[in-house]
C-alpha cells in the first residue's frame, strides 16, 4: 500500500503555469510578481503592508530587528513550537523566556507573559489564533508567528490584520497551507516597520538619490532575504485556493474527531465561538507514544511530533525556561495524524484503524 505523508502541498496546473509564465518573462528574482503575492497577501489578510522573504524564518528574523528588539531584551514565546519562533529573537541578541502552554488551546498562556518581557512572539499552534486580548499585560513588540495560520480567523478578523499585534510572520514551506517552495511574509499596518523589513530583505540598503542614481548607504546592516519572482507567481496562484484549503483542512479535522471518538485518544483544542481554525496539523496526545510511532511508521502512515520543546535543545541551555508542566506533559503523547488537502477519506480511515491497532498492542 501507498505510504501516505504526515504532509503534502497541494500543485495544480494555475500554479504550474503562473511559474512557467514568469520563467518567459524578463524577471526573475524579486520583482513585480512578488510586488502582486504582497497585494494578494494584504488582501487576504486586510493588513496595510505585506513583505515578502525567502522564508519563515527570515520573516520572523526581520521583525525581531524591524521591531527594535536586542541585546538585554527578553522576548516570551511558546516552548511548543518550532525553534525558529525562538531563534529569531536570539539572531538580535535577545533572551528568549518560554511561558508554559495552556491545556485547553496548546498554545502559550497570554496571561503569564512575564512582566520584564519586551517582547511576545505569539505562535498560533497548529493553526489555532492566540487569543491577543487576553495580554495580561502589552508588551512593547506584539509579533505573531502564523506560520501555521494563514487562513485562520479571530473575533477580529482575519489573522494577518494584526488587529492586536505590531507583526505578522508567514511561512511558505511546502507542508503549510500555502506554498512557495521556500517563503516567508510579514504583515504590519506600521509604515514605519514596513520600510525597515524592506530595508532589512536588500542588505539595509538605502538609496540616496539625490547624491546620484548609483549612490545607497548601508546605515545598519542587512541581509539577502528576498523572495524570488519564480516563487511569488506560485504564491499568489496558491492563494487563490486558500479559502478551499482552510475548508477541507476542517473538514478532514472534523471527520477526524468523529473517527476517533471511541479510541483513548486526546484530541487537539477546537476552535472558540468567533475563531476558525487554520488546522495546518492535526496533533492528537496518545499513551506509549514511541510505540505508536514505530507501528504508524512502520505501516506506511507518515507522522510527526510536533515539537520537541525548544527550551531541551542544547543551544537553549542558557535562556529561561521556568516551570513548564503543560508543554512536558503535552510532549509526552504529541504525535500529528496525516492532514493535507488531497488526504483522501479512505486513507484517513487506514491512518484511524492502524492508530487503533497500535493503541491495541500497547501494554
Ligand atoms: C511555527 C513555525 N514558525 C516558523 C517556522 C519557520 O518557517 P520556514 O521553514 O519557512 O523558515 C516554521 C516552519 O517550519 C514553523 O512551524
Amino acid at each position: 500500500m501507498e505510504p501516505i505523508p504526515y504532509g503534502r502541498q497541494w500543485i495544480d496546473d494555475d500554479d504550474v503555469a503562473a511559474v512557467v509564465a514568469v520563467l518567459r518573462g524578463d524577471w526573475l528574482t524579486q520583482g513585480p510578481a512578488v510586488e502582486a503575492f504582497e497585494d494578494a497577501l494584504r488582501a487576504v489578510t486586510g493588513a496595510r503592508h505585506a513583505v515578502c522573504l525567502s522564508s519563515g524564518t527570515a520573516a520572523l528574523h526581520a521583525a525581531c530587528w524591524a521591531a527594535g528588539l536586542g541585546p538585554g531584551d527578553v522576548v516570551a514565546t511558546s516552548p511548543l513550537s518550532f525553534a525558529a519562533s525562538a531563534n529569531a529573537a536570539r539572531y538580535v541578541g535577545a533572551e528568549v523566556a518560554f511561558v508554559d502552554v495552556e491545556p485547553d488551546t496548546w498554545n502559550l498562556d497570554p496571561s503569564r507573559v512575564p512582566a520584564d518581557a519586551a517582547a511576545v512572539v505569539a505562535v498560533h499552534y497548529a493553526g489555532l489564533p492566540v487569543d491577543l486580548r487576553r495580554l495580561s499585560r502589552r508588551p512593547r513588540v506584539v509579533i505573531e508567528d502564523a506560520a501555521h495560520a494563514i487562513g485562520a480567523v479571530t473575533p477580529d478578523g482575519p489573522v494577518g490584520n494584526c488587529a492586536h499585534s505590531d507583526l505578522c510572520c508567514f511561512s511558505f514551506h511546502p507542508v503549510k497551507t500555502v506554498t512557495t517552495g521556500e517563503g516567508g511574509a510579514v504583515t504590519t499596518n506600521d509604515d514605519a516597520l514596513a520600510e525597515r523589513l524592506r530595508r532589512f530583505r536588500h542588505h539595509g540598503i538605502v538609496a540616496r538619490p539625490d547624491e546620484g542614481g548609483w549612490v545607497y548607504d548601508i546605515p545598519e546592516l542587512g541581509y539577502n532575504y528576498r523572495l524570488t519572482d519564480v516563487q511569488a507567481a506560485l504564491g499568489t496562484s496558491q492563494l487563490a485556493k486558500l479559502e478551499r484549503f482552510v475548508a477541507r483542512r476542517n473538514e478532514l479535522a472534523g471527520r477526524y474527531r468523529a473517527l476517533l471518538v471511541d479510541l483513548d485518544v486526546g484530541l487537539p483544542p477546537a476552535a472558540p465561538a468567533g475563531f476558525r481554525h487554520a488546522y495546518h496539523l492535526f496533533p492528537v496526545h496518545v499513551a506509549h507514544r514511541r510505540r505508536v510511532y514505530d507501528h504508524l511508521r512502520r505501516n506506511g502512515i507518515g507522522t510527526q511530533v510536533h515539537y520537541v520543546p525548544t527550551y531541551r535543545f542544547g543551544a537553549y541551555s542558557s535562556q529561561r525556561a521556568r516551570a513548564l508542566p503543560h508543554t512536558d506533559a503535552l510532549y509526552a503523547g504529541l504525535l500529528s495524524l496525516p492532514l493535507f488537502p488531497a488526504l483522501r477519506h479512505d486513507d484517513q480511515d487506514r491512518v484511524v484503524a492502524e492508530l487503533a491497532a497500535a493503541l491495541e498492542t500497547a501494554p
